[in-house]
């Protein structure tokens, strides 16, 4: 069965809210173990849905879900036993400390107590320092770190972050990037959300975009941005042209910022020779004083992947 070799499968996975909306339609999507798969779209997408879904927060009104080969609805305590979910909203009002806080979350899916590696996860996050301070009184970043703590209390082999670092600063995105990575490196297969690009940019294998409620893209990231990137060599004219040079009109080259850079677009084309380009522009006495590349960030291909379907 290739649900072995899956971390989570999602098949054919419907959701209509008791309202009448319909958040999610016919999503399919295998996760690989060990593999670091960022969801991306846009607000009201279906990323929470989908991901409450997978751990059996949500019920899906149709498909099947699988972790692990375990059907989350089936088999609800063996799936989710696997799996550890950091929330999108922080729960806050904790009178009890950091500890016992990471310590309960272990014992509600019925791991025996182990201190060691609590102690653990709370020095992974930052913590230790903490461990006896109420929840309440940490600050909004500690609390998150916390979130995170509970969910890897039970050892998961699967680890969903819906938006971790929203709102966080700059140094604990970094610690937590790299959080991930080490779990990572330990065998854990991660799934996040997130609406900074750059992240998953920096951190995952495999991008899914999701938009109102359909799974449209599931792509290796290196892949996507090489097949939907584009590439550009932007030369900076010695002298404003008033319109695109006769003569290269085989090139498509555009004209910006006022006629002082001529912009040539090649995305992934294969066997383009820039220098006869360059010996063209020579041949027209076309000087320039300065050329760069420009290679579209996977900010610039979501964009255009969620703008084109409106
Ligand atoms: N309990 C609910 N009852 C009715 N509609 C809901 C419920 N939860 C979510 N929705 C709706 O389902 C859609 C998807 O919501 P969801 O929270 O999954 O989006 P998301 O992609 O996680 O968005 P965000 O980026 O804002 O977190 C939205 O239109 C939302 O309003
Ligand atoms: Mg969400």
């Amino acid at each position: 069965m290739n649900d072995v070799q899956a971390a989570i499968s999602i098949r054919g996975v419907g959701k209509r809210y008791a309202s009448g909306h319909s958040a999610l339609r016919d999503v399919n999507l295998e996760i690989r173990k060990g593999e670091i798969f960022a969801l991306l779209g846009p607000n009201g997408a279906g990323k929470t849905t989908l991901i409450n879904i997978v751990c059996g927060i949500v019920t899906a009104t149709e498909g099947r879900v699988f972790a692990d080969g375990h059907d989350v609805a089936r088999d609800y305590r063996a799936a989710r036993s696997m799996i550890g979910l950091v929330p999108q909203e922080l729960a806050t009002d904790n009178f009890e400390s950091v500890w016992d806080t990471v310590s309960f979350s272990r014992g509600l899916f019925g791991r025996a107590p182990c201190p060691r590696h609590i102690e653990s996860v709370l020095a992974d996050l930052s913590l230790t320092d903490k461990r006896n301070s109420r929840i309440l009184t940490l600050s909004g970043g500690m609390k998150r770190r916390v979130m995170i703590a509970k969910a890897l209390a039970h050892e998961p082999r699967i680890l969903f972050l819906d938006e971790p670092t929203a709102g966080v600063d700059v140094e604990l995105r970094r610690d937590m990037w790299a959080l991930v990575r080490r779990l990572r490196d330990r065998g854990v297969t991660i799934i996040l959300t997130t609406h900074y690009i750059e992240e998953a940019e920096e951190m995952a294998d495999r991008i899914g975009v999701i938009d109102r409620g359909s799974l449209i893209l599931v792509e290796d990231k290196v892949t996507l941005i090489e097949k939907l990137g584009k590439k550009q060599l932007i030369m900076q004219l010695c002298r404003p042209l008033p319109e695109p040079p006769p003569g290269l009109d085989d090139w498509g080259l555009e004209l910006r910022a006022g006629g002082t850079e001529l912009v040539f677009t090649y995305g992934n084309r294969p066997n383009i020779d820039l220098s006869a380009l360059v010996r063209r522009l020579g041949e027209l006495s076309i000087e320039f004083s300065d050329m760069r590349t420009h290679q579209s960030s996977l900010e610039e291909i979501f964009v255009g992947l969620v703008s084109r379907r409106t």
